[in-house]
């Protein structure tokens, strides 16, 4: 396991790591540093990532479920963990959604109120989607749209008692939750009947794109929270559906992709005796489903 993370590291630009170790030690995310940071990120400011994943994820729910994507308009959404720039808000906004909710730990009011989040993010993703959607609505009209109807929590038990959500996203979070059970609980009390939700999970270590999984097999779990080098909570796929199915949600897991056991990886019998190759090797698996009508 420390082998993958000096390989993380080393995978990284001497830069990017020494950035990330000294706002661990020094910068808190509202600073003018972190702020920075983000809006010199071409992860963060690639404004056709929205569409893009999105996109990606239903056309492959598509493939292998009678699931389907309603699409924004007049919903009230939430996303889990949608990162600083709130994720598929801007998004979701563009295609008419009533409400959007980012429950982001990290989350900054001040950045979405940065003139770089509107006049270099905010107009890239409005130039993609007036594109993609072949519609010309005014950037001030969208950019005031994304102001008033997108709201971020720090938490998802700040979120209002008489809020109602009918479409759960997350890209990438499940498996960086603490106690997903109790978040997934949460939302299903605040889901509305029929609401529908779409999460992507990354099972890999998030540490070594080449082996992604031996740092977790090698030995039975660590703790029964976050893993502190890899930021996961070592659900596997029936941990996660389990914990769907309990809180009263329709579930499935549809598989995205898979990476195979490499020859040198040692499996510990922790993992062989509780899970089959096929959900142990599951790379990334979106879950989609719905709360039922009763
Ligand atoms: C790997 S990042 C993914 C960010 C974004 N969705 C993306 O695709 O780039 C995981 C995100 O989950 C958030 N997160 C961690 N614990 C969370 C929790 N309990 N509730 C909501 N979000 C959480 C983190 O702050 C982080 O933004």
């Amino acid at each position: 396991m420390i082998k993958n993370y000096f390989d993380s590291l080393l995978n990284q630009s001497p830069r990017a790591n020494w950035t990330a170790l000294l706002r661990k030690l020094f910068e808190s995310e509202a600073s003018c540093e972190y702020t920075t940071e983000i809006f010199l990120s071409p992860k963060h400011m690639r404004s056709q990532r929205l569409y893009d994943f999105f996109h990606r994820y239903i056309t492959i729910a598509r493939h292998h479920s009678d699931w389907s994507f309603p699409g924004f308009q007049g919903a009230t959404i939430v996303e889990l963990g949608p990162g600083p720039l709130m994720g598929w808000g801007p998004l979701a906004v563009f295609d008419q959604c009533e409400m959007f909710i980012g429950i982001e730990p990290s989350f900054n009011q001040k950045l979405l109120e940065d003139s770089r989040f509107t006049d270099i993010y905010l107009l890239g993703v409005h130039r993609d989607l007036c594109a993609l959607y072949n519609q010309e609505i005014a950037f001030v009209e969208f950019q005031k749209a994304v102001e008033e109807r997108i709201a971020g929590f720090k938490s998802i038990e700040s979120l209002d008692e008489n809020t109602y959500v009918d479409i759960m996203l997350s890209n990438s979070c499940l498996e960086h939750i603490i106690d997903l059970k109790s978040t997934i609980n949460t939302l299903y009390q605040r889901a509305t009947p029929g609401s529908i939700f779409l999460h992507c999970v990354d099972f890999g270590s998030h540490l070594s794109k080449t082996d992604p999984f031996s740092a977790i097999y090698s030995s039975p779990p660590t703790t029964k929270g976050i893993d502190p080098i890899m930021g996961i909570n070592f659900l596997r796929p029936p941990d996660i559906l389990d914990i769907f199915r309990s809180a009263g949600f329709i579930v499935e897991c549809i598989p995205y992709y898979s990476a195979p056991q490499s020859t040198s990886q040692k499996l510990n019998s922790y993992w062989s005796d509780n899970y089959s190759p096929e959900e142990l090797f599951l790379k990334v698996g979106i879950f989609v489903g719905a709360k039922p009508v009763v």
